[in-house]
């Protein structure tokens, strides 16, 4: 079959690479891809939100199955419009996208389904989410509540830290109307952790856990990014854990969604707080994680095919999925400055060295050709992924990757995995 993917970041990358082992798969696109996917698929230069051309183009090239990473055009309902047209595509319906796409609604599905999740307030005013956060104090959170790239959420130890995050989304406006409301939210305090699972309407599916790094900097410093770095599996998550998780997560979503008439077909990722008070979700994505899905795929050694295919088909029940049992480690490589301002078309030097090391794959997130030279084009540029026989070892070859890459300015974490590895010294 021919499969579109829609994206262009290194969690599209890990995807298409995956998706390319795939006995059932005949041919690859990526819409817009990037230049480490452009080796593995055909790269298509359409916007990953430009539904009106992938329509076009997944009709005229006869495209099987599309499969689509980022939230934006799940959100803006491409979902929906495909099936329209009588095509089949893997990912959530426009409602249920709601999940993602509106924090004030996605709060509002936890406190009616009973899930657990921060206290919290929805506040539309600037005047009045002031005053609320006078009123409670601090830690507190502030998000905004509509799409911000994984940047719309501030951590405030004090209150007027906590007041400059509101005038940054109501007065400032830097989120556009995604911060038309706001939630402030209760700071909750634990280990996070991410817990993805195939939903089909009927069947849930989750996948191995994993760990992403959110701030930019190393020991959590800094501003909150897309996603610094990733392992999977996260010892954290036990087993019991996992299944209180699903039971108590992902069991009401599937409840919750089916009642409202729009059943979560798709990938469903919840981030999670493990509070002393047990699991509580800090959010609902509607897709595969960035970047979870680098450590994930090259954990996953079945055919990612299947359970997409049978997730469209609500048929996950007659699916397995296998694991390599070696734990992953991805190092995001970011462009200095990332998550502010940073340059594009900087040169990088050393992929092929590094992908040559066994057990290693580098995802490229934000890459492009110019001129014959593979450049800068992003705020995270690459995603060094290894596997190894412990998460210490994976750690290890992870960054003997990375320190073979060159590019001006490059900036990463140094201590992603740590938290894995204290604790299996710990031998907790
Ligand atoms: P979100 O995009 O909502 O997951 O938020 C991004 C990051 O902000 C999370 O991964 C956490 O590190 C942090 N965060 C979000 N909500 C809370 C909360 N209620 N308490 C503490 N940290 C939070
Ligand atoms: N890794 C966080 C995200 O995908 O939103």
């Amino acid at each position: 079959m021919k499969v579109l993917v829609v994206g262009g970041g290194g969690r599209e990358h890990a995807l298409v690479w995956k998706i390319a082992q795939s006995k059932l798969v005949k041919k690859i696109y990526c819409a817009p891809g990037n230049a480490g996917i452009a080796k593995e698929a055909e790269c298509v230069n359409i916007k990953a939100n430009d539904i009106p051309n992938l329509l076009k183009f997944a009709k005229d090239a006869g495209i099987d199955v599309t499969v689509v990473g980022p939230e934006d055009p799940l959100v803006a309902g491409i979902v929906d419009r495909f099936q329209k047209e009588g095509l089949r595509i893997f990912g959530p319906r426009k409602p249920a996208a709601n999940l993602e796409g509106s924090k004030a609604y996605s709060k509002m599905l936890m406190k009616s389904a009973g899930i657990p999740s921060a206290r919290f307030k929805i506040v539309s005013e600037l005047a009045s989410a002031k005053d609320y956060v006078v009123s409670v104090g601090a830690p507190i959170v502030i998000k905004a509540s509509g799409l911000a790239a994984g940047k719309g959420v501030f951590v405030a130890k004090t209150v007027e830290e906590a007041e400059a995050a509101v005038d940054t989304i109501m007065k400032e406006r830097v989120f556009g109307v995604a911060g038309d409301s706001i939630i402030i939210e209760e700071c909750l305090v634990g280990e996070e952790a991410s817990l993805l699972a195939f939903m089909d309407g009927h069947t849930i599916y989750t996948l191995e856990s994993s760990q992403d790094h959110k701030a930019a900097y190393d020991g959590d410093k800094g501003p909150n990014t897309g996603g610094m770095g990733a392992y999977s599996p996260a010892p954290v998550v036990t087993s019991r854990l996992m299944q209180q998780m699903e039971r108590d997560i992902f069991v009401p979503v599937a409840h919750a969604t089916n009642r409202d008439g729009c059943p979560y077909r798709g990938i469903l990722y919840a981030g999670v707080m493990l509070t002393e008070e047990g699991p509580k979700v800090l959010e609902f994505n509607v897709r595969f994680g960035d970047p979870e899905t680098q450590p994930i795929m090259m954990r996953l050694s079945s055919d990612v095919m299947e359970p997409i295919l049978a997730t469209m088909d609500a048929s996950l029940g007659e699916v397995s999925l296998a694991w390599d049992p070696r734990p992953a480690v991805c190092v995001v490589m970011a462009s200095g400055g990332y998550p502010g301002d940073y340059k594009k078309g900087d040169e990088i030097t050393g992929i092929d060295e590094a992908d040559a090391l066994p057990d290693v794959k580098v995802f490229h997130a934000g890459t492009a050709m110019r001129g014959g030279k593979l450049v800068t084009n992003g705020g995270r540029v690459l995603g060094v992924t290894a596997l190894g026989d412990t998460i210490a070892a994976a750690k290890a070859r992870a960054y003997e990757a990375v320190e073979l890459i060159k590019f001006e300015g490059a900036h990463y974490r140094t201590d992603i995995a740590d938290k894995a590895i204290r604790r299996g010294a710990e031998g907790a």
